[in-house]
């Protein structure tokens, strides 16, 4: 059988598609951030997110105070986020696809204990932490999505 296609392009197109399939686990899904992550350890005393609508401590454990990139003039008050360990400095993140969801209760620069780092994206309690991370590591990036 004869065909029009050449040999060299037929390989040209396989490998650009390969080459792009290697490629797609790299891209977030869509509506995922990427930031950062530090943790912080009790006394949990917010103080921000308070008032008529204050948000209570969740009792699994698991928040995280907002960063002023997602703070939002504290529209962030009790919003959910899906956070997952992307990368960090000494492989702190645990194997396989952890994921933990929070809710903000706090503003990260108002916090009343000093965080592992300071400027992340958002600060999450030790429980959420160590849900996606070794709790040694003083940051993480992090992908994240509201929930
Ligand atoms: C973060 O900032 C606070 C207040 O300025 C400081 O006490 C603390 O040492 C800083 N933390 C880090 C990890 O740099």
């Amino acid at each position: 059988m004869h065909t029009n296609t050449h040999p060299t392009a037929t390989i040209l197109h396989c490998s650009l598609l390969f080459f792009l399939l290697l490629l797609l686990p790299l891209v977030p899904p869509s509506g995922a951030d990427v930031g950062t992550a530090a943790s912080y350890g009790p006394p949990y005393l917010p103080t921000v997110c308070f008032g008529d609508d204050r948000i209570p401590i969740p009792t699994d454990n698991l928040f995280a105070a907002a960063g002023e990139g997602i703070w939002n003039n504290g529209a962030s008050c009790g919003r959910q986020y899906m956070v997952r360990c992307m990368s960090s400095t000494g492989r702190a993140c645990l194997d396989g696809d952890a994921v933990v969801q929070v809710k903000v209760v706090d503003r990260a620069s108002m916090l009343n204990t000093i965080p592992s780092a300071n400027g992340t994206t958002m600060v999450l309690s030790g429980a959420a932490f160590r849900m996606i991370a070794d709790i040694s590591a003083q940051d993480i990036n992090i992908e994240f999505a509201q929930v």
